[in-house]
């Protein structure tokens, strides 16, 4: 068996290089914080662009220049021309902006510790030997899918290996390129997306749960007789919806609306009215009549945002106060904000996102590939 000798580290961190805050900015208050950002964005000007996923927190979105899902905001830091792109989400996505934007400008992630752990279930290490394993067990032509939640170098692996990136807006798109070009598809690492994308496109037949690493399960052999094989990933924000949920919502609001994310589990997608990225479930509540409800299955910082944005609509927690917000986005506190921006004025660049060159190259195919489709 042979394998295509990626070399990478296995941590929970992706970074954990990138520098801790300083003690004076660790106890500011957040009016002095909030007055020191905007004076520093002030005096940054067209040079700072600041970009923020819909699961950050208030007092980071209400800085950000762009406010969007992860497919919106990759595009948005390939067209930004300001010298430095301050990401406010996790690090696969400050990872894929700077894939994306010109070697002159640079990628900043406030806060080291914003890694999501799903991407960490798909390190580019184990998946080579894993696909050594799958490929030589068969000679049909298995084209590899990753999620953009995943690190760059699982990306340049992708691309390698014939395959591409998707995003939960696109990733059905994702799999029609690679069945016009291969056989089977390797869905890395969100089974659930993988699983729901598969159901959309008539594949609920052809779809196989792989752990290479279980000696009890499924055996590279018996994945190969399926044409979706998906990796044993998950989101345990998204894994906390379950179709229960959406019962009593539904017998306290028989109105109700209820949205998803396509992260939760096949069962609570298909017992939902619409699933789709953040960016739908923003869409859909923005084009709301006053009064209607909408149920909310995803993390809890977007909800809330919605019950701010749009007050005219009933917007409702899925699961109540069980419903969790992601540890990786809460990792950006608007303390380490002010502190990189201060930084930037006094001309120092702190906590930059460089992917290696030789992955940058490739990674960047995979996310081409996706942007094409
Ligand atoms: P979106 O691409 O829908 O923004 O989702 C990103 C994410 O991390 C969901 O958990
Ligand atoms: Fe990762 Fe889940 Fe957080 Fe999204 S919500 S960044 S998938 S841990």
């Amino acid at each position: 068996m042979e394998t295509a000798g990626f070399e990478t580290d296995l941590s929970l961190f992706k970074y954990d290089n990138l520098e801790q805050l300083p003690p004076a900015y660790r106890e500011l208050g957040a009016d002095e914080r909030t007055e020191r950002i905007e004076a520093a964005l002030e005096e940054l000007g067209d040079d700072v662009v600041v970009l923020g996923h819909n699961y950050q927190r208030r007092e980071i979105v209400e800085h950000a220049d762009f406010i969007g899902d992860s497919y919106q905001l990759s595009k948005e830091a390939a067209a930004a021309d300001a010298d430095y792109v301050i990401f406010g989400g996790v690090t696969f996505m400050a990872e894929s902006a700077d894939i994306i934007t010109d070697d002159s400008q640079s990628v900043i992630l406030p806060s080291m510790e914003a890694s999501c752990p799903m991407a960490g279930m798909a390190e580019a290490l184990q998946v080579d030997t894993a696909w050594a394993e799958l490929t030589a067990a068969t000679d049909e032509e298995i084209v590899p899918i990753t999620y953009m939640n995943s690190y760059a170098d699982l990306k340049a692996f992708c691309a390698q290996q014939g395959g591409l990136v998707c995003t939960s807006s696109n990733a059905h798109e994702a799999f029609e390129y690679a069945f016009e070009r291969g056989d089977k598809v390797l869905f890395l690492p969100d089974k659930h997306l993988g699983e729901n994308t598969a159901h959309r496109l008539g594949l609920e037949d052809e779809i196989v749960d792989w752990d290479p690493w279980d000696p009890d399960g499924t055996t590279a052999a018996e994945a190969v007789d399926n044409d979706v094989i998906l990796w044993e990933g998950y989101c345990q924000v998204h894994e906390r919806f379950r179709e229960a949920h959406i019962d009593q919502v539904r017998k306290e609001h028989p109105d109700a609306n209820v949205i998803v994310h396509p992260e939760c589990r096949r069962e609570v997608v298909e017992a939902a009215d619409v699933s789709g990225s953040t960016a739908t479930i923003c869409e859909k509540v923005a084009e709301a009549d006053p009064g209607d409800t909408w149920a909310i299955g995803t993390e809890i910082h977007l909800t809330h945002h919605l019950q701010r944005w749009h007050p005219e609509v009933n917007v409702v927690p899925l699961c109540g106060d069980a419903c969790m917000d992601c540890n990786a986005m809460r990792q950006i506190d608007p303390n380490y904000l002010a502190w990189v921006l201060e930084e930037l004025v006094e001309g120092r660049e702190r906590n930059v996102i460089e992917v290696a060159p030789e992955e940058k190259e490739l990674a960047q195919v995979a996310l081409d590939r996706m942007l094409e489709i």
